[in-house]
């Protein structure tokens, strides 16, 4: 009842791979099969060079085009960095921030991913904030709280007009790129947990339409359960965005 309250998210990471001139074929492919049902929405999150391409791709299609980080700075001497009016300007409708192969690589802090948060809002990009625990995390029982103090942190100072426009994605570390999903139970208790601290951040009313992500692992045969599941309202997807199997994700969030 709530959950038609949202309408499903499922959006490809490619993270660092394809390159522009696969993108026209790949979604030549995929097109025919990624029809989108009414509440449900769907974006491809590509590397910087890839975005032109994409959005030419994609022109006309109800899948919109993503980017997979951004600066928090404006402009100015920031050497390599992309900024959030770049990516607007390039018509990215999505962008991930605070994904953990950046927090685990590049030592993004949930300070850092709060000021990325608020350049995208400023820029009018819908921010897909990641957040999830190690395995050592969820031996120790520390799951919850971690993902809390990472949602909160992410999330200072953001108003709830604001709140209304970010999207959160759950995604446990030991369940990404490792083809160990994080069961349906799992992933809900942590969905259901986060929309717990949204609500109380920002109360009930607003908490209901978040949309929150599950990923990790998630792929054309396990989607249909963990899109069932109560506070999973799409997915984050990585191997399987690059494959025709993300059209099957997409085949499992039209029939939820
Ligand atoms: P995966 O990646 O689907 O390949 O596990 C998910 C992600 O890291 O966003």
């Amino acid at each position: 009842m709530e959950k038609k309250y949202r309408n499903a998210l499922i959006a490809g990471n490619w993270k660092m791979n394809k390159l522009a001139s696969e993108v026209p074929g790949f979604w030549a492919e995929l097109e025919p099969k990624a029809a989108l049902a009414a509440g449900v929405q769907s974006a491809l999150c590509v590397p910087f060079p890839l975005i032109p391409a994409m959005k030419a791709a994609l022109a006309g299609s109800q899948v919109k085009v993503g980017a997979q980080d951004v600066s928090a700075h404006d402009k100015g001497a920031y050497t390599g960095e992309v900024s959030a009016a770049m990516l607007a300007d390039l018509g990215v409708d999505y962008c991930i921030i605070g994904h953990s192969e950046r927090r685990a690589y590049h030592a993004e802090s949930d300070e850092l991913v709060n000021a990325k948060l608020k350049a995208l809002l400023g820029a009018g990009i819908t921010p897909i904030m990641c957040c999830g625990e190690s395995l050592e995390q969820r031996d120790a029982g520390v799951t919850l709280t971690f993902v809390e103090s990472q949602i909160k942190g992410g999330l200072k100072d953001i108003t709830p007009e604001q709140m209304k426009k970010v999207v959160i994605a759950y995604e446990p570390i030991w369940a990404i790129g490792t083809g160990r999903t994080a069961t349906a139970e799992q992933a809900q208790e942590v969905c259901g947990h986060i929309r717990k601290v949204l609500a109380g951040l920002y109360g009930e009313e607003l908490a209901k339409g978040v949309q929150v992500l599950y990923g990790g692992s998630m792929n054309g045969k396990n989607a249909a359960e963990l899109l069932a599941q109560p506070d999973i309202d799409g997915g984050l997807i990585g191997g399987a965005s690059l494959k025709m199997e993300f059209a099957d994700i997409i085949g499992a969030a039209n029939e939820g």
